[in-house]
């Protein structure tokens, strides 16, 4: 039977999906699933990795099942996930030890700012900056949190790792290996070697004999074993981080292309080809994809924690929606000049603010406030705080990006689009492909187990074009919008320094 299909396992924040796409890059059937996140305390976001693990096996057989293809026909598969989430378990059964940590949560933020000190060796050595939004700390806080966990990591019972690592070790039945671009999230990881740092695990207390081995983005990451829903021997040949997916599978893969995602965060990433640019405007440093055989190639990001989550509160938390497709039609009914500002800080501030204790705040409300208005203004606040990426960017980099090219959930409510335009004050271009996160990492699996001859092949596969944005309103609404949204981050930050 030819294996003419690739099978990509798209594992994030809020859901698990499984896509199957034929050697073209066509998707041909999918399956998803909602995982649910816990909230213990204030600052904490929890899964439980064991839905994490089933719901893939769940969905490889519904997307199977839809696509009419056989497990035989799938010639490699594809890894992409929610980064920075952090699961330590058991070697021997692959049993996790507590909850995953995801990347909102905030718990260790008392142990970043104890660490304070040591930022300027760490965002060297790493591209980061010490926050509790990495895995370190949460490694750490880990073992020194479950019961008997310390003494087993140094007994070398245990394991740690990042979704995809979890997810590697479930389907090859054992093999411990992540790619770089997860590596690079954790703190642990030094940007210029694709390394783990020695210095770097002694300062975040993390035994290194419990990190997986670090390879690149499309290669050899083991083989299906034992599994019940898929055939031993499929090879595992293309994993990166989500947004990393996405940079490639929006084809941005060289110096100056960039691309923001809208999920559950917002994640604006600019590559900058083999150049390593350090921000000194709060961004992150990292690692994005490649092959075997190219040289190491990086990317500077904004991370912003709130973007389809803010949606996901009207809908699930407030109860004000039914479906997230609802909150377009609810902010369009908001007033136009209204004063309304709201900053999405559910879990701290990420880029370029890094404010881990602040906490979500809604201003200028009166009397007449009405829902909508809110709702316009949380729509508001996701654009302005993509502004404050770009002004960062483009800082760093000392030039305009050409373009926004954007994707994710998010990117396809047209209101949206027509907020983020008019906050920027320039065009923004929906991709033509809104799920480039899978699409990108169908490309790396493909291109580590050799389906094409090489990249560019691949990436003419790529569909191109995409519907543009073009800002509404003027200079003068911007700037004040922009003056009141400036002091709204202020006052949220002050609070809580
Ligand atoms: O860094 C966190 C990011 O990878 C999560 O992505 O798509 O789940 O918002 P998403």
């Amino acid at each position: 039977m030819a294996r003419d299909h690739l099978l990509v396992i798209d594992q994030g924040t809020t859901s698990t999906r499984v896509i199957v796409y034929d050697l073209r890059l066509k998707p041909v059937g999918q399956g998803q699933h909602e995982i649910p996140l816990t909230y213990p305390r204030s600052g904490w976001v929890e899964h439980d990795p064991r839905t994490i693990v089933a719901s893939v096996g769940a969905e490889v057989t519904t997307a199977l099942i839809n696509a009419r293809v056989r497990a035989e026909q799938i010639a490699a598969i594809g890894i992409t996930n929610q980064r920075e989430t952090t699961i330590v378990w058991d070697r021997a059964t692959g049993e996790p030890i507590a909850p995953a940590l995801v990347w909102q949560d905030r718990r260790t933020a008392d142990v970043c700012n104890r660490l304070r000190r040591k930022e300027g060796v760490v965002s060297r050595l790493t591209g980061l900056v010490i926050d509790p939004y990495f895995s370190a700390t949460k490694i750490a806080w880990l073992l020194d949190h479950v019961d008997g966990a310390r003494r087993k990591a140094e007994a070398g019972q245990l394991a740690a790792g990042t979704v995809d690592t979890l997810l590697i070790r479930h389907l090859t039945g054992g093999d411990h290996l992540t790619d770089v671009t997860n590596a690079s999230r954790t703190l642990l990881m030094e940007l210029a070697t694709d390394q783990w740092s020695d210095e770097l695990c002694e300062l975040f207390d993390v035994p290194k004999s419990l990190l997986a081995e670090i390879r690149p983005s499309a290669g050899d990451f083991g083989a299906t074993r034992g599994l019940d829903y898929l055939p031993d021997g499929i090879p595992i040949t293309g994993v990166a981080g989500d947004q990393q997916a996405s940079l490639m599978g929006q084809g941005c893969v060289s110096e100056g292309q960039a691309k923001c995602t809208y999920g559950t965060g917002a994640f604006l990433l600019a590559h900058t080809g083999a150049r390593i640019i350090p921000s000194t405007h709060g961004l992150l440093t990292t690692r994005a994809a490649t092959t075997r055989d190219e040289p190491p190639q990086y990317a500077l990001e904004g991370s912003v924690f709130i973007a389809g989550a803010a949606v996901q509160w009207f809908r699930d938390g407030l109860k004000v929606i039914h479906d997230a497709s609802e909150i377009g039609d609810l902010a369009m009914r908001g007033d136009p000049e209204g004063e309304v500002v709201f900053v999405p800080a559910f879990t701290g501030l990420g880029s370029p603010h890094w404010q881990p204790a602040a906490r979500g705040t809604l201003y200028g409300l009166t009397r007449a406030t009405t829902l909508a208005d809110i709702a316009r203004a949380a729509m508001e606040g996701v654009a302005f705080q993509v502004g404050d990426l770009i002004e960062a960017i483009e800082e760093d980099l000392s030039e305009p990006l050409a373009a926004l090219n954007v994707d994710g959930g998010m990117s396809r409510s047209d209101a949206f689009l027509g907020f983020q335009a008019d906050v920027l004050g320039r065009p923004v271009v929906r991709s033509p492909e809104t799920e480039s996160t899978a699409l990108g990492a169908a490309l790396l699996a493909g291109l580590g187990a050799g389906v094409w001859s090489d990249r560019a092949t691949a990436l003419a596969l790529l569909a191109s074009g995409g519907r543009t944005f073009e800002t509404a309103r003027g200079y003068l609404w911007r700037a004040k919008a922009l003056e009141r949204w400036r002091r709204a981050v202020e006052t949220t930050r002050g609070h809580y320094r």
